[in-house]
C-alpha cells in the first residue's frame, strides 16, 4: 500500500510504469530494494556520478560543514571555504580564466552564462547584441529560455509560444555528413553556414555561439570533426561574438580532459559546467569566465546579476572541492582517457550486428547509433522505440544506459549514450559491453 503511494507521487518519465526502487550505491553499482545490482553505466542522469557512488568521505566533508554553516547571506557575506573553492575552479579552467561562482543545476549555470554574455555587451555599449546562436539536436537545459536556445525539436515543441526562435544551425554531425562531401569540405560547409547565417540575422546583433563540445544526450556522444570548433572560433572573433561551452555533461574529467572543448586547443569565453563538479552528492554547477569577458565588468564597478538563493553555497564549495581532490588523487581523469580509448575498441564488436551504424565518443562520453540500413544509415520508424528496448533489455540484465531519440530530424533516429563513472576497470567495462551485445541480439531477433 505504502510502495503504491509513494509510487503515484512520483512524476516519472512513464506514468504509468513501476520503477525498480534504488536502495544504495557503491562504487559504479547501484543496489535495489530486492538486492539486485546494476552498473551504473549512465551515472546518474547522466554523466554525474564521475566519481563513483556511496563515497562516505564525501559524506563526511558535508557534515562537517553543515556542522559549521550551510548557507549564509551572501548579500553581504562570503566564506573562505567558497573563496577557496572558486580558486580552485579558475585553477581548473583553461589558462586565462579568471572568475567563477556556483549555482545548483546545469540549466541556471548555462542560463547564468548566457546572461553574463548579454550584459558583457550591455556594459561594453552593445546592448543590441542580444541574440544567441545555437544547433540544432543540442540539449542546454530544460527552463523555457533554455529550452529555447537548445535545438531538442521535441522538447522545445510544447513551449514554442513562449520562444524567441533565434537561429540555430546544423549540428558537426560527422556520421550523417552528406556523402558527396570530404570531412574538410563537410567542415567548410558547416562553417560557411555559421557565417551565412550570423550575416543574414546581423551579426552586430548576435551575443553568443553556444555548443556542446561534444554533444550528448541529443546525438549520443558526437564529436566534431577537425578543425571545426576552431574555425568556428575564428568567426565569433571576426564578428564581435563570444563563445559558450556547455560542459555541463563533458567537463570534469568525463572526455579525459578537465573540459570537452580542450580537445579542440581553442579557448572558450565562458564555460558552464555541472553535473560531475559534485559527482551527483550535492545539486552544484558553475560559470566560469574568462578574463577577456570579466575586464569590463571589473573596470565598471559593474556587479553581475545572476544570484539566486543557493548560489555560492558552502556546503557545494566543500563538496566540489573534495570532488575536485578524489579527481586529482585517483587519478580518474587519465583513468578517464584510457579506459575510454579501451571502451571504444570493445565497443567497436557491436558493429558486427547490421543495425548499429556508428561507435563513437571521446574518453568515457561514449554512444552507439542505432539504423535500420547500414548502407543508406537509414532510422528505425520512430515508434519502434528501439534505443528505448534496447536499453530496457540491458536493464533487465543489470546495466544501465542512457537511450535517446531524435537523432536524425528530432524526431527520427536512435542512439545509446553510454558514460559510466570515471573509476570504471576493464572488467567492469567487459560487462556492460558483454551485455549490451546480448540485448542488442534479443531485440534483432523481436524486429524480424
Ligand atoms: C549539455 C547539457 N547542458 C545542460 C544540461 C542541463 O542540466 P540540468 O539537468 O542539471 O539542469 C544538461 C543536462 O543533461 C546537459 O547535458
Amino acid at each position: 500500500m505504502i510502495a503504491s503511494l509513494i509510487h503515484s507521487m512520483a512524476v516519472c518519465p512513464d506514468m504509468n510504469k513501476v520503477y525498480p526502487k534504488i536502495e544504495y550505491g557503491r562504487g559504479v553499482y547501484l543496489f535495489d530494494k530486492n538486492g539486485k545490482r546494476y552498473l551504473d553505466a549512465s551515472s546518474g542522469s547522466s554523466s554525474v556520478s564521475n566519481v563513483g557512488h556511496g563515497r562516505v568521505e564525501i559524506a563526511d566533508v558535508m557534515y562537517d560543514q553543515v556542522s559549521k554553516i550551510s548557507v549564509l547571506p551572501t548579500h553581504a557575506f562570503s566564506s573562505e571555504i567558497m573563496e577557496i573553492y572558486l580558486q580552485k575552479l579558475v585553477d581548473f579552467a583553461p589558462t586565462g580564466f579568471k572568475k567563477a561562482w556556483t549555482v545548483m543545476s546545469g540549466t541556471e549555470a548555462v542560463e547564468n552564462a548566457v546572461k553574463l554574455a548579454l550584459q558583457y555587451h550591455q556594459i561594453r555599449g552593445e546592448g543590441n547584441r542580444f541574440k544567441i546562436i545555437s544547433r540544432w539536436n543540442t540539449y542546454h537545459g530544460n527552463s523555457v529560455f533554455m529550452l529555447d536556445i537548445g535545438g531538442m525539436k521535441m522538447r522545445r515543441e510544447l513551449y514554442s509560444k513562449w520562444h524567441n526562435n533565434f537561429p540555430h544551425i546544423s549540428p558537426a554531425y560527422i556520421y550523417r555528413k552528406p556523402d558527396e562531401l570530404t570531412t574538410s569540405e563537410y567542415v567548410n560547409s558547416l562553417l560557411v553556414e555559421f557565417e551565412e547565417c550570423l550575416i543574414e540575422t546581423g551579426a552586430e546583433t548576435v551575443a553568443a555561439f553556444i555548443a556542446e563540445p561534444i554533444v550528448a544526450a541529443a546525438l549520443g556522444a558526437v564529436p566534431p570533426p577537425e578543425g571545426y570548433f576552431k574555425g568556428m572560433k575564428v568567426i565569433c572573433e571576426k564578428y564581435g561574438v563570444l563563445f559558450i561551452s556547455d560542459e555541463i555533461l563533458c567537463g570534469f574529467g568525463r572526455t579525459g580532459k578537465n573540459f570537452g572543448i580542450q580537445h579542440f586547443d581553442i579557448t572558450p569565453d565562458i564555460i558552464a559546467a555541472g553535473k560531475g563538479i559534485s559527482g551527483g552528492y550535492f545539486p552544484l554547477s558553475a560559470v566560469l569566465a574568462s578574463g577577456k569577458v570579466m575586464t569590463p565588468f571589473i573596470d565598471t564597478n559593474s556587479s553581475f546579476l545572476g544570484g539566486h538563493t543557493f548560489a555560492c553555497n558552502p556546503v557545494g564549495a566543500a563538496v566540489g572541492m573534495k570532488v575536485l581532490n578524489i579527481l586529482k588523487n585517483e587519478d580518474l581523469i587519465n583513468n578517464s582517457q584510457k579506459m575510454g580509448t579501451l571502451f571504444l575498441n570493445k565497443l567497436e564488436k557491436l558493429l558486427e550486428f547490421d543495425i548499429i551504424g556508428d561507435v563513437r565518443g571521446v574518453g568515457l562520453q561514449c554512444g552507439i547509433e542505432i539504423v535500420q540500413d547500414k548502407v543508406s544509415k537509414k532510422p528505425f520508424p520512430a515508434e519502434l522505440k528501439v534505443s528505448k528496448r534496447i536499453g530496457g533489455k540491458c536493464i533487465e540484465k543489470g546495466v544501465v544506459l542512457y537511450p535517446g531519440s531524435g537523432s536524425v530530424n528530432g524526431t527520427l533516429g536512435d542512439h545509446i549514450l553510454i558514460t559510466p563513472p570515471l573509476t570504471i576497470s576493464e572488467e567492469q567495462l567487459d560487462e556492460i559491453v558483454n551485455i549490451l551485445y546480448t540485448s542488442i541480439k534479443e531485440v534483432i531477433t523481436e524486429l524480424t
